[in-house]
């Protein structure tokens, strides 16, 4: 028996991998994450699958399913939005699932920042304009940040930020960040990326409070910085015509003729 983790992806449910789909539909029982997790995910469950929504449950509760699917030798699939190497609770409950010797898989989805990022038809890391993306939220009732972890610090790097669990936290996204990257800096918010009432909204530190209504709330992520408005950036040096790399060489002299034409 296993408890499978499985990233379910942003929500459009065909953004879901094969490896997750399969084990899903492998699994007698399946715990998922709420509302983020689109029901057309729940439809890959066997016949007759136990499936329990986790969001009114608390920890323990989570874990004593385990417990009794272990007890009877059934595999669980554990669903959770996006991909679980951020903000999913995953690292809590492999803690108690190895203490209690309690065997785990955990297989990615794809993440809530990249799907909006597809959405914006945008890259996040342009050349001369960023090369680092930062994943990231601001302090939230349940969740203080660590001291170091604050948007002036991240803001003072001028990198992509991609701030999660924030959108409630605008006014003062919009005040730390503005004395970092300048009042005109694009922003794009990206509310449901990828589900059917996906909406985008694209501004400048300055204008992005006035363009967000209360219909923009929770389900949302915050992209600051240069390469949102999407100009003014180099081109990359690998697709250069006169750059001399290991599968295009420029002359019989380069470095990598030799191993192009060599044995390996
Ligand atoms: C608890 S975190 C889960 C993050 C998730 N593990 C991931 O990989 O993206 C929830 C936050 O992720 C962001 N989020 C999740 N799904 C989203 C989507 N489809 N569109 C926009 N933001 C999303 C929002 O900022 C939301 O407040």
């Amino acid at each position: 028996m296993t408890v499978h983790f499985i990233g379910a992806g942003p929500g459009a449910p065909d953004l879901l991998t094969l490896r997750g789909r399969d084990l899903i539909a492998a699994s007698p029982v399946c715990l998922y994450a709420g509302s983020l997790v689109p029901e057309a995910i729940l439809n890959h469950c066997p016949d007759g699958a136990r499936v329990v929504n986790t969001a009114p449950m608390d920890l323990e509760a989570i874990i004593a399913e385990c417990e009794t699917a272990h007890k009877a030798g059934y595999d669980i699939a554990r669903l959770h939005s996006g991909d679980l190497s951020v903000w999913s609770a995953m690292g809590e409950q492999i803690r108690r699932l190895e203490a209690l010797g309690i065997p785990y898989s955990v297989t990615p989805g794809v993440p809530s920042f990249a799907a909006a990022a597809a959405s914006l038809g945008t890259e996040l890391t342009l050349p001369g304009l960023a090369q680092s993306v930062i994943l990231s939220r601001t302090p939230g009732r349940a969740s203080s940040m660590p001291d170091g972890e604050s948007l002036a610090n991240f803001g003072a790097t001028g990198a992509t930020l991609a701030l999660h669990l924030s959108i409630g936290n605008l006014s003062s996204v919009v005040s730390d960040l503005t004395p970092h990257y300048g009042a005109d800096c694009p922003v794009a918010v990206v509310y449901r990326a990828s589900w059917p009432d996906e909406k985008i909204i694209r501004a400048t530190l300055a204008t992005i409070e006035a363009k967000i209504d209360e219909s923009i709330s929770r389900t949302a992520l915050i992209l600051v910085g240069p390469v949102l408005g999407r100009k003014g950036f180099s081109e990359s040096r690998l697709y250069a015509t006169d750059y001399d790399r290991r599968y295009r060489p420029q002359t019989a002299d380069s470095p990598w003729s030799e191993w192009q034409h060599g044995d390996d």
